[in-house]
């Protein structure tokens, strides 16, 4: 499929996806999420939420990037319900072991410890997805970001999908069209896609994430100086070619690791991106707009504050419709109530 839509434009693959996977069955920017949703039942929430997320953030910077990551990785997989917080049981088979999350995704233990004060504090009332989605919010806050209302009312799911998680989250040495096509499936834009990438300046990879990156086409896409040249060898004795390593990580954006500012666009422009996927954006042939979104924040951080804003309450409103009927407020994040 990916050559034969390779060689077509960009509105003829466009719809040949939307042909293939069939209509979205999850929408952006649904309306039954507000903003005073809890002002009566819980006022409080926020309060807390900001609390221990202040308290996380200030002892490891590293916790506003799991929970960051975790909320798109949830929203991903049959809306924003909560789906990605759920333990494997016997009659459950849950996200975290699919492939994109084994070993990488983290944060769980923090969702807990918000979730038990919110119980304690009005028992029954605040979803798990919405924790997470306010959670999110402050992540991006703390480590210098922009500020933005988040609407809440999300219901948590009692099911989960191995198989969504495995198909719809996209991967680093994935396409940039097949990428695109994951983003478009959800309701979101290329715009949405290359904001939203911008979380990749905070945060860590594993090197199984950007092996084939390094001794791949690192080298013809940066720019050749000693800077760049010293970044690639130091990468590569972090990850080593063949096998092995597989838990060494190093920080997706180099430059400022723990501040979320637009310097991941600007990495980019020097061609040192750690991910394939990222890197796509600026460098491949077929991304003549993701180009110019990188160029244009790199540029301009305000522009990428206010369309980071705009594209993460998007991907916070996909709903999954059935959960808004069918689901329930989970007393422990990690289990269906029974
Ligand atoms: C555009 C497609 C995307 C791809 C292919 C992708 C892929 C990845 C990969 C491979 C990692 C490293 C994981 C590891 O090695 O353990 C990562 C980390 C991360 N991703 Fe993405 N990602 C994408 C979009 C997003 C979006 C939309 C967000 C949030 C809005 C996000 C937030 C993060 C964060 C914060 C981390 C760092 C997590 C940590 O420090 O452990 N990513 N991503
Ligand atoms: C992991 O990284 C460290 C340096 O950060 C390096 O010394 C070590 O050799 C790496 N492990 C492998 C298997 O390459």
């Amino acid at each position: 499929m990916e050559v034969f839509l390779r060689s077509k434009s960009f509105f003829v693959h466009v719809v040949l996806i939307f042909g293939f996977l069939g209509a979205p069955r999850v929408y952006a920017s649904e309306p039954s999420l507000t903003l005073d949703y809890y002002t009566s039942t819980c006022p409080t929430v926020f309060d807390v939420v900001r609390k221990e997320m202040e308290c996380a953030v200030t002892s490891d910077p590293r916790n506003a990037a799991f929970i960051l990551r975790l909320h798109f990785h949830d929203c991903f997989i049959q809306g924003c319900d909560g789906s990605i917080l759920l333990d494997d049981t016997i009659t459950l088979k849950g996200e975290k072991t699919a492939a994109t999350n084994i070993h990488s995704l983290k944060g769980f233990g923090l969702i807990d410890k918000i979730k038990n004060i919110a119980e304690s504090d009005c028992p029954g009332i605040v979803s798990c997805a919405d924790i997470l989605t306010i959670a999110a919010r402050d992540a991006v806050i703390l480590v210098g970001g922009p500020y933005w209302d988040v609407p809440v009312g999300r219901k948590d799911s009692v099911t989960a999908s191995f198989e969504l998680a495995n198909t719809n989250l996209p991967t680093p040495d994935e396409s940039l069209l097949s990428i695109m096509s994951k983003f478009l499936y959800q309701g979101l834009s290329v715009t949405d896609m290359v904001a939203l990438s911008g979380a990749h300046t905070i945060g860590m990879a594993r090197c199984p994430s950007f092996r084939s990156r390094i001794y791949g086409d690192f080298g013809s896409t940066s720019i050749k100086n000693p800077i760049s040249e010293s970044y690639l060898s130091n990468l590569k004795s972090i990850c080593p070619p063949i096998r092995g390593g597989n838990n060494n990580i190093t920080a997706m954006d180099y430059v400022t690791p723990y501040l979320f500012d637009n310097s991941f666009y600007q990495i980019l422009l020097n061609g040192e991106g750690l991910l394939n996927s990222d890197q796509e954006m600026y460098s491949s042939i077929f991304g003549i707009e993701t180009r110019e979104l990188v160029k244009k924040y790199a540029a301009d951080p305000l522009a990428f504050f206010q369309q980071f804003s705009d594209s993460m309450v998007k991907m916070g409103n996909i709903i999954n419709s059935e959960s808004l009927i069918n689901g329930e407020v989970r007393k422990n994040c990690r289990f269906v109530n029974t």
